[in-house]
C-alpha cells in the first residue's frame, strides 16, 4: 500500500497527523488509561490553566441542544502549579507532542503563565485561550484588536514556544482580530471556540444552566467555524487549527481544504472517544484515494480551486 505522509509543520509545530483533541474535552489520568494508544494522535493538550485554583460556574454546567452541547463550566481548574507537579507528567509520559493551554484575567496573567511555563520542559506549544474575561476592565481578550495583539506580543516577549492564539468566533468580524494575532506575533492561530448560547427550561421557566448563558459547540457550528476558518486562511499568512463540530474524516478534510493544517475534536471526542482515530484513518484514505502522497498537499485546496 502506498505510504501517505500524515505529518506537518506548524510554525515550528511539528505533529505526526493534523488531528489532535480540543482543549477542555480531554484529559490523561495515571491510573485511568484511555481506550486506545494516545501515540496515535497528533498532539495531546491539557484543559486551559490560571494562575490560580478556580471552581467555575454553578451547577448545571452543560446541557444538550439539538446537535451540540451547551457549556458554561467556568474553566474549573487547580491552577498552574499543580498543572507542572501532577497533570504534565502523566502527559510526558504518554511520549506525545504535548501543547498546553492557558486562559488568563487579562494581559498579566497571560504573561505570567508564559512565563512560568518557559520554565518547564517537555512543552512543546502554547495554546491562548484568548475567550476567557478579562477582570481589568471586563472585555474578552479575543473580542478587542488592540487587547489581542498586546496579549499575544507580551506572551512572546517571555517565551521561545509556538504560540497558537485560540479565537473567539463571538465577534463581528474573525479576520480583524486575526489580523491582530499576526501582529502581536502568533505562531499559529486556532478557531474556534464555542458560540455563545443558553437554553431556557419551559417548565421552571428559567435558564437551564447555573451560568444562564455559555457556548455551544459540536454538529451545530461545523459550517459556521468551517466558513470562519476560510476567511481567516484568505486573510492571514499562519497557519490555523480549525476546530467546530468535527465528527468524522469528511468535516475534517473539508476544513483541510478551507485552508486549516490541523484539526482539534472537541464534543464528537466526548461522545465517542475513538472518533479521532477513525478521522485519522479517514484522512489517510481519502489521500491514498485521491492520489495524493502527503496532507501537505490538499491544504486550502477548496481555496486555491474557487
Ligand atoms: C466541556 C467543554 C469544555 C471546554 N473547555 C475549554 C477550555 O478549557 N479551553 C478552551 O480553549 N476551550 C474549551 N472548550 C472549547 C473547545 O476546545 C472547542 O473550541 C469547542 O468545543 C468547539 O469544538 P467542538 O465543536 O469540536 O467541541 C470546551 C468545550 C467543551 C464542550
Amino acid at each position: 500500500m502506498k505510504k501517505i505522509d500524515m505529518s506537518i509543520n506548524l510554525g515550528g509545530l511539528q505533529l505526526k497527523n493534523p488531528v489532535m483533541p480540543a482543549s477542555g474535552t480531554f484529559d490523561l489520568y495515571e491510573n485511568t488509561p484511555l481506550p486506545y494508544d494516545v501515540k496515535r494522535l497528533g498532539a495531546v493538550i491539557t484543559k486551559s490553566i490560571f494562575l490560580e485554583k478556580r471552581f467555575g460556574n454553578p451547577s448545571p454546567r452543560i446541557c444538550e441542544s439539538t446537535s451540540g452541547l451547551i457549556n458554561a463550566l467556568g474553566t474549573p481548574g487547580k491552577g498552574v502549579e499543580y498543572l507542572i507537579k501532577k497533570k504534565l507528567p502523566v502527559f510526558q509520559k504518554a511520549n506525545q507532542t504535548v501543547i498546553v493551554s492557558i486562559g488568563g484575567n487579562g494581559l498579566k496573567e497571560f504573561k505570567l503563565l508564559a512565563e512560568r511555563l518557559e520554565q518547564v520542559e517537555g512543552i512543546d506549544a502554547i495554546e491562548l485561550d484568548l475567550s476567557c474575561p478579562n477582570n481589568e476592565n471586563n472585555i474578552i481578550v479575543a473580542k478587542d484588536e488592540f487587547l489581542t495583539e498586546q496579549t499575544i506580543a507580551q506572551v512572546k516577549e517571555v517565551s521561545t514556544k509556538p504560540i497558537i492564539a485560540k479565537l473567539s468566533p463571538n465577534v463581528t468580524d474573525i479576520t480583524k482580530i486575526a489580523r491582530a494575532a499576526q501582529k502581536g506575533g502568533a505562531d499559529i492561530l486556532s478557531l474556534i471556540n464555542t458560540i455563545s448560547a443558553m437554553a431556557i427550561d419551559i417548565k421552571t421557566k428559567k435558564p437551564v444552566l447555573g451560568n444562564k448563558v455559555g457556548g455551544l459547540s459540536g454538529p451545530a457550528i461545523k459550517p459556521i467555524a468551517l466558513k470562519m476558518v476560510w476567511d481567516v486562511a484568505h486573510t492571514v499568512d499562519l497557519p490555523i487549527i480549525g476546530i467546530g463540530g468535527i465528527s468524522s474524516s469528511k468535516d475534517a478534510i473539508e476544513f483541510l481544504l478551507a485552508g486549516a493544517s490541523a484539526v482539534e475534536v472537541g464534543t464528537a471526542a466526548l461522545i465517542d472517544p475513538l472518533v479521532m482515530l477513525e478521522i485519522i484513518q479517514g484522512i489517510e484514505d481519502y489521500l491514498r484515494q485521491q492520489g495524493y502522497h502527503s496532507i501537505k498537499e490538499i491544504v486550502g485546496l477548496a481555496f486555491k480551486n474557487h
